[in-house]
């Protein structure tokens, strides 16, 4: 169905950033040729806050928009979490449609309809599922895209290859050294097609995070959250992710039964992607960030690990187990996921 027709007779706001809104103005008047409510604001993880919401909920109330409103966001994943959230809070929930203009977006944030907002205790853990009326993936939106927002994206893709699409890890595994060709519009919708596909995939099958099939999906995750929290978020999301792959791929040598050299396949392309700048990580901050996360059981700290590629499973650890291993880890991140002690 045409965005136009759903939003026929419904008061509707795009949210968006000046960035986007400059750059995309004639493609978004293309996709939404209607009266429509601008709302502007800065792209990136700053946006996933409290004062972001209320601007939101303000803009609605004092602009007449009630329950039959529509929202649109057109940015990152930063801005499509709050955005949806917004939208889910906003009179006990209207509707919404997400339009993601980055890689991570298209090929995850935007699939799924988990919306967020980081708290001071760390990250996501203030949100709700929500899912938008329609999510538009326009490739057009990635050509302003530098290659190291473009990684942010493949890393995602990387994830979701290794513990559910074994096809797509071997292709991945097979074109590693051409990786910059990301950047190919054929390259890339091949990826990102199949990437998407997996994860509505796993979705259809699990949308509440109950059965433990989309729980695979926090592969890197516990680490990374809680890295990009004690950094205050000076490393993005995707880069926070490649470390935290390594981190459950050690796990996943040490707790279950992973060989390294299969562990070794994917080291390769974490390497090949290139791990970000760790200097200074506070490994205390870490850890108690790791013990607030929501998808803790208890006193345990949850991660995932894979027995083999495409097997992957909950594992469960106690704080003071967390804290010697991240030690370890940060001592040297590429040997901690490779060897068995
Ligand atoms: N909801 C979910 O299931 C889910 C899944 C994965 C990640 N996430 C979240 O997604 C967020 C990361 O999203 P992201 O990687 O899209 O980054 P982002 O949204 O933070 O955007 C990064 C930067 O790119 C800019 N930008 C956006 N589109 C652009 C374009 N087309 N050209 C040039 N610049 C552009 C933004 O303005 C921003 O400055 C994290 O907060 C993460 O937690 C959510």
């Amino acid at each position: 169905m045409k965005v136009a027709t759903i939003c026929k007779n419904r008061k509707t706001l795009v949210v968006t950033s000046p960035l986007i809104k400059k750059l995309y103005f004639s493609l978004i008047e293309t996709v939404l040729p209607f009266e429509i409510d601008w709302l502007l604001i800065e792209g990136g993880e700053q946006a996933k806050s409290l004062d972001s919401l209320v601007n939101i909920w303000e803009y609605m109330a004092r602009n007449g928009f009630d329950r039959s409103s529509i929202v649109i966001v057109i940015e990152g994943g930063s801005v499509g979490d709050m955005v949806g959230f917004a939208a889910s809070t906003y009179m006990r929930g209207i509707d919404w449609i997400n339009i993601p203009t980055t890689l991570l977006a298209q090929v995850d944030s935007s699939i799924g309809g988990k919306t967020s907002i980081n708290i001071p205790a760390g990250k996501n853990l203030v949100g709700s599922f929500h899912l938008p009326l329609i999510t538009i993936c326009d490739f057009d939106f990635l050509s302003s895209l530098d290659i190291v927002e473009l990684k942010q994206g493949l890393v995602e893709i990387v994830k979701i290859a290794w513990v559910y699409n074994l096809q797509l890890f071997d292709y991945l595994k097979c074109n590693i050294e051409k990786i910059d060709d990301v950047k190919d519009p054929i390259v890339l919708e091949n990826l990102a097609g199949d990437a998407i596909r997996s994860k509505v995939s796993i979705i259809s099958k699990d949308f509440k995070d109950v059965s433990g099939l989309r729980a695979i999906l926090n592969f890197g995750h516990t680490l990374a959250h809680a890295l990009e929290a004690s950094t205050d978020y000076s490393i993005r999301h995707g880069d926070a992710v490649l470390v935290g792959m390594l981190f459950d791929l050690g796990l996943s040598v040490r707790y279950d039964k992973l060989t390294t050299t299969c562990a070794k396949e994917l080291v390769n392309i974490i390497e090949k992607i290139g791990l970000p700048e760790l200097k200074g990580v506070d490994i205390e901050t870490i850890t108690s960030l790791m013990a607030k996360d929501k998808k803790n059981t208890g006193n345990l700290i949850s991660f995932i690990t894979t027995s083999e590629k495409g097997k992957a499973g909950v594992k469960l650890l106690p704080i003071n187990e967390v804290e010697r291993l991240v030690r370890e880890f940060f001592l040297d991140p590429l040997k901690f996921a490779l060897i068995n002690y």
